[in-house]
């Protein structure tokens, strides 16, 4: 497996590996918006199975989102991306948020070192409640 950064022919898989993963996912513009950047990067074995988008905002490192194909979870390829974007974020931290029911996500976060910040009530647009998760680096 290999992880580059994402290519324009990209958006298409990514936008197919979002809908796969996410019950709100972002739309294709979006993603649009971010090509070009060092840290927007895909995972690719034969084809695309995983992504993630992240950003600096002055000290901080924040990740936008991350997906893997469903069938290619749990063998270590979201960790693979996650140690990838952070090693090129030259922020002192990374912060993240999560929806509170993603038990999954957060135990992922929470192996790679991100400990949990604060709540934040219906952070998302359908009303969610979010967990604020941070790592210093
Ligand atoms: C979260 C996600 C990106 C993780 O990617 P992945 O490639 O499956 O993760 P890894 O294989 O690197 O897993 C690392 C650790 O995360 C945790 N983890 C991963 N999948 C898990 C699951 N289904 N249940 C519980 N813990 C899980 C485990 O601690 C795992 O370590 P282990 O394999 O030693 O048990 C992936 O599950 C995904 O795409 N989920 C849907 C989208 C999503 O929720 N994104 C996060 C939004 S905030």
């Amino acid at each position: 497996m290999i992880v580059r950064k994402c290519e324009d022919k990209d958006i298409d898989k990514i936008v197919d590996i979002e809908r796969k993963s996410f019950s709100n996912p972002y739309p294709h513009k979006v993603f649009l918006n971010f090509l070009g950047s060092d840290l927007f990067l895909v995972a690719e074995k034969e084809e695309v199975i995983g992504y993630i988008l992240g950003e600096e905002m002055g000290d901080e490192g924040w990740i936008i989102s991350i997906a893997v194909l469903p069938e290619h979870r749990s063998q270590g390829i979201g960790t693979t991306l996650m140690r990838e974007i952070i090693g090129r974020m030259e922020t002192d931290e990374v912060l993240l948020t999560l929806r509170t029911n993603n038990m999954m996500a957060y135990k992922f976060y929470m192996k790679l070192g991100f400990s949990a910040e604060g709540f934040i009530k219906s952070y998302y647009e359908n009303g969610d409640d979010a967990i604020l998760m941070k790592k210093e680096l």
